[in-house]
C-alpha cells in the first residue's frame, strides 16, 4: 500500500466528523449518522486506490451508501479492502456525549475479515498484555494477567465494558476481582484503542458488541502493537447460516489477531465527533472548523495525531 494513503484517509475521516458533529445533541442519530456517510462516501471519490467495502453501512439493498461490495476510490492501485464505520456511536452524538469517532481501516485486499453484522464477544489490550489474555479464560484470570502485564495492583486496574443488561455477569465477576469498572453507554472501538494508550485511563475492554466494530479495532490494536480476540454470537439460525456460509465451520471459534486482519500491512484513521479520552470533538466557530485525528499503519507502527483546522468557506463540497 501506498504510504500516502494514511494522509488521504484522514481526510475523509475528517469530512465525515465535520458532517455529524452538527447534529450533536439534536437527539437525531439517523441524521447524524446520514450526514456522515454522505460526506465521507463523496470524499472517498479523490482517493487514489480501488477499495472494495467489507464492512459498511449494510447489504447493497438496505444502504444507498458504503453498502458491502461498493467500490470505492479512483479505482488504480493499491487494491484494498475497506472496512468504514462513517459514525462509530450515533446515539452518542444524538446525545452529546462521549467518545462518537468516524473510522477507516484499510487492508491488501482479501485480508480483512468480512464479519457479518452481529454481534462479537471480545477481550481487547494493550501491547503490554499481548499474548496473556485468553477470551475462554475466567475473567479474575485475565484480570490478573493484565495487572501483572501493566505493573499495576488490581485495584489500580481499569476495565471498559459497554453498559448492557448482557454485561451484568461480567460485571459482577470485575467486581469480585476487585478492579475498577468503566460502563460506557456506546462505542467499543475507541474503548478498544483506549487499552493501548495508558493516559486514557483503560486497562482491558470486556464485553459483547458489533462484530464489524470487532474488526475495525483490531485493525487499529494491530497498528498499536495491541491484541483483540472474538466470537461471533450468532443469535439465530439465519446468523448461524451467515458464519458458515464465510467458511467459519465452528461460529463460536475464537478469532484472533490474524483472522481478523491478515497480512503485516493496514492502515487506520479515526477523527472525533465528540471529545473521548483520545480524540477531540470537533469544535466550531463561525465558518472555522478544528478537527482531531489519529493516523496509524501496522507495517511501520508510526502513529500520528493531527490537528486539523479548516476553512468551511473553502469547502463547498462538504455536506454540512
Ligand atoms: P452505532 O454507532 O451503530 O450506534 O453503534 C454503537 C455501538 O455502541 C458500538 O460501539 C457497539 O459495538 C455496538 O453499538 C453495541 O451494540 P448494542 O447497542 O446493540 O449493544
Amino acid at each position: 500500500m501506498e504510504r500516502s494513503l494514511t494522509l488521504e484517509l484522514v481526510r475523509v475521516t475528517e469530512a465525515a466528523a465535520l458532517a455529524s458533529a452538527r447534529w450533536m445533541g439534536t437527539g437525531k442519530k439517523d441524521e447524524a449518522d446520514g450526514a456522515a456517510t454522505q460526506a465521507m462516501r463523496s470524499e472517498f471519490e479523490n482517493i487514489p486506490m480501488d477499495g472494495v467495502v467489507v464492512i459498511g453501512e449494510g447489504e447493497m439493498d438496505e444502504a444507498p451508501m458504503l453498502y458491502i461490495g461498493e467500490k470505492l476510490g479512483q479505482g488504480i492501485a493499491p487494491f484494498v479492502d475497506v472496512a468504514v464505520d462513517p459514525l462509530e456511536g450515533t446515539n452518542i452524538v444524538a446525545n452529546g456525549t462521549w467518545n462518537a469517532i468516524s473510522v477507516i481501516a484499510i487492508a491488501d485486499r482479501g485480508n480483512l475479515l468480512h464479519a457479518p453484522d452481529m454481534y462479537m464477544e471480545k477481550i481487547a489490550v494493550g501491547p503490554k498484555a499481548v499474548g496473556k489474555v485468553d477470551i475462554d479464560a475466567p475473567i479474575r484470570d485475565n484480570l490478573k494477567a493484565v495487572a501483572l502485564a501493566n505493573g499495576k495492583d488490581m485495584s489500580d486496574l481499569v476495565a471498559c465494558v459497554l453498559d448492557r443488561d448482557r454485561h451484568s455477569r461480567i460485571i459482577e465477576e470485575i467486581r469480585a476481582a476487585g478492579a475498577r469498572i468503566k460502563l460506557i453507554p456506546d462505542g467499543d472501538v475507541a474503548a478498544a484503542i483506549n487499552t493501548a494508550f495508558p493516559d486514557t485511563g483503560v486497562d482491558i475492554l470486556f464485553g459483547s458488541g458489533g462484530a464489524p466494530e470487532g474488526v475495525l479495532a483490531a485493525v487499529a490494536l494491530k497498528c498499536l502493537g495491541g491484541e483483540i480476540q472474538g466470537k461471533l454470537l450468532p443469535q439465530s439460525d439465519e446468523e448461524l447460516q451467515r458464519c458458515l456460509k464465510m467458511g467459519l465451520t465452528n461460529p463460536h471459534q475464537v478469532l484472533h489477531m490474524d483472522q481478523l486482519v491478515k497480512g503485516d500491512d493496514a492502515i487506520f484513521a479515526a477523527t472525533g465527533v465528540t471529545d473521548g479520552e483520545l480524540l477531540r470533538g470537533v469544535r466550531f466557530q463561525g465558518m472555522r472548523a478544528t478537527t482531531h485525528s489519529v493516523v496509524m499503519r501496522a507495517k511501520t507502527g508510526t502513529i500520528r495525531f493531527i490537528e486539523g483546522n479548516h476553512r468551511l468557506e473553502k469547502k463547498p463540497r462538504l455536506v454540512l
